[in-house]
């Protein structure tokens, strides 16, 4: 999806370059299409860490949905921007005492733990406040889907949830935690999938085994949680996940499901991020200039992998494009930032007609996983503005800290 060029030119005149930018019915029309393709028996929860902006997650909120956080700061932003705590669900390694304390006392729905000694100190803190915790285990089985680039790792040994022996272990003595109602299960270990067979097959694999821990330990079954992956084409010749086969997947395991009675009142959980949010956003840079080096073409821009460090971090390059395209053949051309690192790239070998200085070029796909999955402190530029635009109207979402801002918060020692 991308923006008209009159808008993201008005945008660049009047915050500066560069910019993130998300379109809200783009969101919305997300949600939509993916309501409609699991259907009523499964629900969504927006993955907050895919894009926290307190202003797409105060549109996603008013869709109904829910979401999925991963520290008390997720937490906090969530329910500012409308979420129902009832509504949140908590999934994340390495949760803090402050982050359980946080989370159990905003009453979330449901809290994933990842591990026995997150139940232990779960345990702990929930005796202290004196409140009773709706508890899901995060599961680690042995089998996945393999991810084409690592993002959560695929099946094998790893920091997020239970491998099943320690979860068995969990079920049959929890006894030990009285302030923990052990109440479902998540497995979640591959990213940015685009086959939709394959996240059927997982899904019905984890009821399966969701199920079969249910029966065998005789812990109820009020959320069943699928995780996150559902994937979005970044490159030329990648097919987006075909909805219709994810739809017809997904109402033959409802039916299934229906016929179980321990499932009859089990709540289903996608907790996509990706998915909803990538497509709707830009990073919108400038061209500083162009230049030649030994017959490579480079467009030199003000933004770099400092504000958008996923291409760099994750080795997929976003599909980048002139704004208002010049005329003329296209050429190969290297899109650089302007950090002193050589994997200081936007993209490493595009195509389109030579850019001029003063052109604005867009980087796609950049509505998850960019904004705040980047590392803007780094060479001490400003930071980009995040705005949001709806039917062609604008509102500024985040006014950046100016450099001059982030040095008031540093001393000078003795
Ligand atoms: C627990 C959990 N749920 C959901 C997601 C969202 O994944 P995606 O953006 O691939 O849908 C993630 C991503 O890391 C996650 O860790």
């Amino acid at each position: 999806m991308s923006l008209p060029s009159k808008v993201l030119a008005e945008i660049a005149e009047r915050f500066g370059t560069p910019f993130y930018v998300y379109d809200f019915g783009a969101v919305e029309s997300r949600v939509a299409a993916l309501r409609e393709t699991v259907g009523p028996r499964f629900e969504i929860a927006y993955a907050v860490k895919a894009n926290p902006s307190l202003g797409l997650l105060t549109v996603l909120a008013r869709t109904g949905i829910g979401a999925d956080v991963a520290s008390r700061g997720e937490l906090r932003t969530a329910r500012k921007a409308g979420f129902p705590a009832a509504r949140l669900l908590a999934t994340g390694p390495s949760k803090s005492d402050a982050d359980l304390e946080a989370l159990i006392g905003a009453g979330v729905g449901q809290i994933h733990a990842e591990g026995p000694e997150e139940l232990e100190r779960m345990e702990a803190i929930a005796a202290r406040l004196g409140r009773s915790v709706r508890v899901g285990l995060r599961l680690n089985p042995e089998w996945g889907i393999e991810e084409r680039t690592a993002i959560i790792g695929g099946p094998g040994a790893k920091k997020f949830g239970f491998d099943l022996p320690s979860a068995r272990r969990a079920l049959r003595d929890r006894a030990r935690f009285p302030h923990l109602s052990i109440g479902g299960f998540q497995v979640f270990n591959a990213s940015n999938v685009l086959d939709a067979r394959a996240l059927v097959e997982n899904a019905r694999r984890v009821l399966e085994l969701a199920a079969t821990l249910s029966r065998r330990y005789d812990v109820p079954l009020r959320v069943v949680d699928f995780g996150g992956g559902l994937g979005v084409p970044y490159q030329d010749g990648e097919k987006p996940l075909d909805l219709k086969v994810l739809g017809r997947g997904l109402a033959r395991l409802a039916s299934n499901v229906a016929r179980v009675a321990r499932l009859e009142k089990t709540r289903l959980v996608f907790e996509p991020g990706r998915f909803l949010v990538a497509g709707a956003g830009e990073y919108v840079v400038r061209v500083v200039g162009t230049k030649a080096s030994r017959g490579r073409l480079y467009a030199l821009v003000d933004g770099g992998v400092h504000h958008l460090l996923r291409p760099a971090l994750i080795g997929t390059p976003h599909r980048v494009r002139a704004v208002v395209p010049r005329p003329g053949p296209s050429r190969k051309c290297t899109v650089a930032g302007p950090l002193c690192t050589s994997v200081d790239l936007l993209h490493p070998s595009t195509r389109m007609p030579v850019p001029l200085a003063g052109d604005l070029l867009s980087v796609e796909n950049a509505g998850a996983y960019g904004y705040t999955e980047s590392m803007p402190l780094f060479l001490s530029h400003e930071w980009p503005a995040e705005v949001g635009v709806r039917e062609g109207r604008i509102a500024l979402l985040r006014r950046p800290p100016a450099v001059r801002d982030l040095l008031a918060r540093q001393f000078r020692p003795f």
